[in-house]
């Protein structure tokens, strides 16, 4: 499908104000499969569509008339200082939404100097990617393999790359059961591939998952394979796909440097909590002994907001950043993020917040008598 020349296209003038516009764009673009496969969620979707509502139950304490004539949107992440604290989640196959893919990607976060995480799954190379945005900040997202080979290679070809840091993925022992995709019989189209994996995997014609053979992720995975990537690898370790108190303490303790709240979109165990109410029992727990970050449901800057003000560092955003791809590519993906910019940049200032310091707990109505 051709979604780059947008002549004669009656959304072509449509302004894009926030960040549904731009999924209602995706959807209107893209081929069912692909929408579909982007949208999906597990089983009855109600995590995926909790992850959302989850942020209209929370109600903010606005201060007034604290000068925000100024005001500071920039933060760090391990060290490194970004331009405001939302980045871009690891999420696959960008080329299905743009051709250019995560080339597109990593050239708008490089733009807007924030952090992207490609994904394993991505349809150009981690080479390609850093190639694309020489200056970005950029991490890397890992499953294990059975093949254990298979993930140390790769672990070795982004640290030679630059990548900053390795976010293992710890919640896709198996893949979570997504109807529409099992519905539409969703594969790879033959001319795009997992591309990081390139002539590893013999064309067997054996069952596929998701453009690699069925069972290659290994669902033995436990705590000690965190030691064994530490093992193998200099680079900061941070587990994404933790929900609660308990494995917050175990990752702490793992010594990991970081943990994603993240129910994967809801895409993996339907059931479980929106990512924003998960994420109070595990700040409470880690006490700022390392930085936890969020993803799943961010749609505006007041949920970047009321993420920042129970103690997430920096979120991390999954499908919007798709859209924008859809939209117009690097351009769109740009787009996407400086509208989430500009709208977190003005609830900072409605709320009386002027810089990420100021953002704390009291911000939370937790009574509502
Ligand atoms: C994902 N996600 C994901 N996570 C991961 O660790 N590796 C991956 O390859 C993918 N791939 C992927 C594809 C698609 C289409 C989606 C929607 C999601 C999960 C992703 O990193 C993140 O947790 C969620 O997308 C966050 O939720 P929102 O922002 O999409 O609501």
């Amino acid at each position: 499908m051709n979604i780059c020349n947008r002549e004669g296209d009656p959304c072509a003038e449509m302004a894009m104000v926030c960040l549904t516009d731009f999924e209602e764009y995706a959807k209107e673009h893209l081929s069912k499969a692909t929408w579909d496969y982007y949208a999906a969620g597990a089983d009855e979707c109600c995590t995926r569509d909790d992850n959302l509502l989850a942020y209209k139950r929370i109600r903010l304490r606005p201060r007034i008339l604290r000068d925000v004539s100024v005001s500071d949107t920039r933060t760090t992440v391990q060290g490194t200082e970004i331009s405001f604290p939302v980045g871009i989640a690891p999420t696959a196959f960008h080329c299905l939404a743009w051709h250019e893919g995560e080339v597109a990607t990593a050239r708008a976060t490089e733009a807007l100097n924030t952090c992207y995480i490609a994904s394993t799954y991505s349809t150009c190379s981690v080479e390609e990617i850093a190639a694309a945005a020489p200056n970005g900040y950029r991490w890397f997202q890992l499953y294990v393999y059975r093949d254990r080979k298979l993930s140390e290679q790769i672990v070795h070809r982004v640290e030679g790359l630059g990548y900053k840091a390795l976010v293992l993925t710890v919640d896709v022992p198996y893949t979570g059961k997504r109807r529409n995709d099992i519905r539409n019989q969703f594969k790879l189209p033959p001319h795009l591939k997992v591309k990081n994996f390139d002539g590893v995997f013999q064309e067997t014609g054996g069952p596929e998952e998701y453009g690699i053979p069925a069972n290659t992720l290994d669902p033995s995975i436990s705590w000690k394979d965190v030691y064994w990537l530490q093992s193998i690898t200099r680079l900061p370790v941070i587990i994404k796909g933790i929900l609660t108190k308990e494995d917050a303490e175990l990752a702490v303790e793992h010594g990991v440097q970081g943990i994603i709240v993240s129910n994967h979109g809801g895409r993996q165990l339907d059931g479980g909590p929106a990512s924003i109410d998960a994420l109070s029992e595990i700040v409470e727990t880690v006490q700022g002994r390392i930085e936890v970050y969020l993803d799943g449901g961010i749609r505006t800057g007041s949920d970047v907001l009321k993420a920042l003000a129970l103690g997430a560092k920096c979120v991390f955003i999954g499908r919007p950043a798709v859209w924008g791809l859809a939209y117009k590519g690097e351009e769109g993906v740009r787009e996407v993020l400086q509208i989430l910019n500009d709208e977190f940049r003005l609830s900072m200032a409605l709320s009386g917040c002027r810089n990420v310091a100021e953002i704390n707990r009291n911000l939370i109505q937790f009574s509502k008598l």
